[in-house]
């Protein structure tokens, strides 16, 4: 896989596949601009060298029908803020328009093509609209380390298509962080995992398992978890069809002399609302019906905050409770505090995940962790050892 000194990038047009799907407010400001800045060494690298970045990225999900609300207009305005140059905004991915903005840029300019999936082509991974988007170029950057996961025609397909393809610096720097935690992490390694669902990461629990020393498990996924050991658990969030599976991952883990935690006490709620009067309740008296589990207690802050500050290395991915409620941020605060400590105090610390990042952005501790990943599914992705279809498109029939 080519990385960017390696590629033929002075004085040309590059195509730069970034992930730029940020979240918005209602209105439609950037909430938070985190993958737009962690994409900028790249852009100035290209800019550095007199290259024309023209820059591909998909926002939200409009499944192929442009949507005003998704557009990439704002975030070209902010891009255009952020690297003190003229940002070419096109609004249209392909055809004409995009031509236009193309030509109309100098070099060291950056071009900013309009989202990607207002074209079914996009997650279709149509070779036409692949072609479409090169717009004659050769050289093309993958930088999106939040895309690597989909094959869809701006990550996959459009390789085809190129002479030369290669990874940006924030997908190396993502490569390499996350590659510590497959390869020889230093011991003891700690995996915090929280979020809702359990299907959604039963298979990077199975792979975690296998790797890591101790798994804290909170959020919604520990209900299952405790229900499967017979704990009651009211009305909270549980995937009954999991509960055999959940049994067997638990005995699997003993067996492997692994140390599974769950919470020891949670906060819990009749109603989820901001005004909702929560109650603390020990795990070992149950949640009673009509209540739901919606935080980890400060007991259960306390018990996995003792295991991280043991940790030589640690991977965070999920909140420990309904974080978007006010009510309900507590223990994932907790966490955040204890993953920075454990950073100071030597560990190697890399959390993933939109509440993870924003509870250590709530406590400004965004830079007291070693490394921030800008992919959600695609680092838990990697970190199951599934191959990622953006990364082998790079690497498969080498570069011509
Ligand atoms: C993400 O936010 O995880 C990536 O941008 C991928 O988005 P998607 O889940 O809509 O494909």
């Amino acid at each position: 896989m080519l990385r960017l000194h390696e590629l033929p990038i002075p004085n040309q047009r590059v195509l730069v596949r970034v992930d730029f799907n940020v979240p918005l407010t209602a209105d439609g400001a950037i909430r938070d601009d985190t993958r737009i800045r962690e994409s900028l060494p790249t852009l100035q690298a290209l800019r550095s060298a007199g290259a024309i970045p023209i820059v591909l990225s998909h926002l939200g999900r409009p499944k192929g029908v442009p949507r005003l609300e998704l557009s990439l207009a704002p975030v070209a305005r902010h891009l255009a803020t952020l690297l003190d140059c003229p940002v070419h905004f096109a609004p249209d991915c392909i055809g004409d328009v995009a031509r236009r903005s193309i030509a109309d840029a100098h070099p060291g300019d950056v071009v900013l093509l309009e989202n990607l999936r207002f074209h079914p082509g996009e997650e279709a991974n149509d070779e036409t609209f692949a072609q479409q988007l090169t717009h004659g170029a050769e050289v093309y950057v993958n930088d999106a380390f939040g895309a690597a996961h989909r094959a869809h025609a701006s990550v996959v397909a459009i390789t085809r298509h190129v002479r030369w393809k290669g990874i940006g610096l924030l997908m190396e720097r993502e490569i390499t962080a996350l590659q510590r935690l497959l390869s020889m992490p230093e011991r003891p390694y700690t995996v915090v995992l929280g979020g809702a669902k359990v299907s959604d990461k039963l298979e990077v629990l199975q792979a975690l398992l296998h790797h890591c020393d101790v798994l804290l498990l909170g959020g919604g996924i520990s209900f299952t978890f405790l229900k499967a050991q017979g704990i009651a658990v009211g009305d909270s969030l549980v995937e009954e069809e999991l509960l055999p599976i959940a049994r067997h991952l638990l005995e699997q883990a003993h067996a492997a002399n692994k140390r599974v935690l769950l919470p020891v006490d949670v906060s819990i709620t009749a109603d989820l609302h901001d005004e909702a009067s929560p109650r603390l309740i020990a795990l070992s008296e149950g949640i009673p019906e009509g209540w739901k589990g919606a935080d980890i207690g400060p007991r259960t802050v306390r018990l996995f905050t003792g295991e991280l500050l043991h940790a030589r290395t640690i991977f965070w991915n999920g909140p420990m409770g309904i974080y978007e409620l006010a009510a309900f941020r507590e223990g994932t605060l907790g966490i955040a505090r204890a993953i920075a400590q454990a950073t100071r105090q030597g560990a190697f610390t890399l959390v993933g995940g939109g509440d993870s990042i924003a509870a250590l952005q709530h406590l400004g501790l965004r830079e007291a962790v070693s490394h921030i990943s800008t992919g959600g599914g695609a680092s838990l992705e990697f970190l199951a050892g599934r191959p990622l279809p953006g990364l082998l498109a790079l690497t498969s029939n080498g570069q011509s």
